[in-house]
């Protein structure tokens, strides 16, 4: 392999390790900074223990995308056929429309990495 391919190469694989590793920690790492954020961003909509303008948050990491009974979804989430990993998750806040753009999820994203992080290690502890 050319020389210049393989540092490319190697970049992308330390990438990937690098993301396998921050979200390995996120199960115990300090849910504090992220239940801030939560709160700045997320609470006009959504609560933990209850449905307000968006479905409750509590339990949302491995759940099936779409599948709060009685929460009504756009056809986007109420058709997706998967559950809500770390990394979809992180896609997801980084900017809802992108992910499914017919969401009713009115939330321009979170740019900042370790802002998203920060929130996902508060709500993976959610239950
Ligand atoms: C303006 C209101 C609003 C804000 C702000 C908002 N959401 Fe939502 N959220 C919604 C709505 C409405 C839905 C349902 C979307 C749909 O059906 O397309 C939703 C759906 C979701 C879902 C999918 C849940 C499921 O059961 O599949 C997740 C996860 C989520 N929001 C997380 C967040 C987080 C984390 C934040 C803060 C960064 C946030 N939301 C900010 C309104 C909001």
């Amino acid at each position: 392999m050319p020389r210049k391919l393989h540092a490319l190469f190697a970049a992308s694989l330390l990438t990937g390790a690098f993301a396998l590793a921050s979200t390995a920690q996120a199960a115990n790492c300090d849910p504090a900074p992220g239940q801030q954020v939560f709160q700045n961003k997320c609470s006009v909509c959504h609560a933990l223990n209850e449905d307000r303008v968006g479905p409750h948050l509590n339990g949302v990491v491995g759940r099936r995308i779409g599948s709060v009974p009685g929460f009504t979804y756009s056809a986007d989430l109420a058709g997706a056929n998967a559950s809500w990993s770390l990394e979809q998750l992180d896609k997801w806040l980084s900017g809802p429309a992108r992910l499914y753009p017919g969401t009713a999820m009115a939330f321009g994203g979170i740019r900042n990495a370790a802002d998203r992080q920060t929130l996902l290690c508060f709500l993976q502890q959610a239950h």
